[in-house]
């Protein structure tokens, strides 16, 4: 067996994703963008018809929603959501520790008060035990993230929002095209929140969509993404602009063709890579619940065992298997207890009160679960990597193995 790659040595692969099995249908997008140009119509109105109207239909379409609205982006698609449930000052919403700062700052932007709880170990979700322990009379929402890899666990987090009156919006930033039980993610809580941020599994440089179930909420909302105006008679709220163009919704088209072909196939290299993991010493995959019926997923994620390893740490880990692989693994968002992007107590702004502002300070709340995946757990890679063809899935089980054999090289030569 070679030498470890991180250590002079050749290896296992140079480049796992050397021939990707996914779809990305570039040519359509610039067609379409052409088409957006030469219609005339650039941006999103409600009756006009143009890509953005196009694509609005088609999302709802292939997630069988019966609204959806395109946004700026899927942080404005959280603010939205909450003030069209008229949730703001000093309302309580619940949030998970383990996200992108957007979940809970959108909380902070409608001056309500993200309660931030712990997550599941076995899926980096929020814990829905951690949701049931936080509520009190002033909760008035939850909002899950579905992670990465796995969706939250939505029956039991339905059966809490029923019992206490609960508002559930699911960020979806992470799972264009995830289904709990055959139903898409997203269209489960009374909103689902989009972002096509350029990370993401879908991306227009910038974007964000909500999908709705009520006809009622979806005006409310398309009053609100067009500065209040009252498009259906009675139904206005007042706010700002946080409208998407066609060009976004062009690019956006296309992506949704690809994705129609790549959402079997990410769930089958998925489930192919958690096998391969199962295979390898010291690593396990995450627990995937037989509900996640269809998983496309903004990452690939599996939990490392520093025991094991002898102490390795997570770290020496993943760049070791980062180097065999020719892939980049790194680890998750830090906790928003400790987030270099997250610090709204800081912002004049939010100085609604001293109660306010201790409220929303990150460092009261404690995360063990979410501190201990990120620094020394888990090993993520980005969605591309379920491009990865199937029969090469196994050099994921080499790759860890050859690192497990050769853990005293490493802990020998710690860089
Ligand atoms: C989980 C999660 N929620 C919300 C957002 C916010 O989306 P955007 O960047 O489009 O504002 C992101 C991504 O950036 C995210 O990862």
């Amino acid at each position: 067996m070679s030498a470890l790659a991180v250590l002079g040595g050749s290896p296992v692969t140079s480049n796992l994703l050397q021939k990707t099995s996914l779809k990305s249908h570039n040519d359509l997008a610039r067609t379409y963008l052409l088409d957006a140009f030469d219609s005339g119509v650039w941006d999103d109105w409600p009756g006009v018809e143009s890509m953005a109207s196009a694509f609005q239909q088609e999302w709802a379409d292939f997630n069988g929603s019966r609204f959806c609205a395109l946004l700026t982006n899927g942080t404005h698609t959280l603010q939205v959501a909450l003030e069209t449930l008229d949730i703001g000052a000093f309302d309580e919403v619940i949030v998970p520790g383990l996200t992108w700062q957007a979940t809970a700052s959108a909380v902070c932007d409608v001056n309500a008060v993200p309660v931030i709880v712990d997550v599941d170990p076995e899926t980096l979700c929020i814990d829905p035990k951690a949701v049931e322990a936080a509520i009190t009379p002033k909760t008035r929402a939850i909002i899950p993230v579905h992670l990465y890899h796995r969706m939250a666990d939505m029956d039991a987090l339905l059966a809490i929002a029923k019992k206490h009156n609960l508002h559930i919006i699911e960020d979806t930033a992470h799972v264009h095209g995830s289904q709990w039980r055959g139903k898409s993610a997203g269209t489960i809580g009374t909103f689902g929140s989009f972002s096509f941020q350029r990370s993401k599994l879908m991306n227009a440089g910038e974007g964000g969509a909500l999908l709705m179930q009520d006809e009622d909420l979806y005006w409310k909302v398309v009053s609100q993404r067009s500065c209040g105006r009252e498009f259906k008679p009675g139904v206005k709220v007042h706010s700002g602009n946080y409208r998407m163009t066609s060009f976004q919704a062009a690019i956006l088209r296309a992506q949704l063709v690809a994705l129609r072909e790549n959402a079997e196939v990410m769930d089958r290299t998925s489930r192919a890579f958690d096998r391969a993991i199962e295979a390898a010493p010291g690593v396990r995959p995450l627990f995937r619940s037989e509900n996640l019926t269809r998983q496309c997923s903004y990452g690939f994620v599996f939990l490392y065992d520093q025991n094991a390893f002898d102490g390795l740490p997570a770290t020496q880990f993943r760049k070791a298997l980062s180097a065999e692989l020719g892939v980049t693994f790194g680890t998750t968002y830090e906790p928003l207890n400790q987030s270099p992007v997250y610090y709204p107590h800081t912002k004049k702004r939010h100085q609604l009160s001293q109660e306010y502002m201790q409220a929303i300070t990150p460092s009261r709340w404690q995360l063990p679960v979410a501190e201990a995946l990120w620094r020394d757990r888990v090993v993520q890679a980005l969605w591309s990597i379920l491009g990865c063809p199937i029969e090469k899935a196994h050099l994921l089980t080499d790759a860890i193995g050859k690192i497990y054999e050769q853990r005293h090289a490493l802990l020998e030569n710690p860089k």
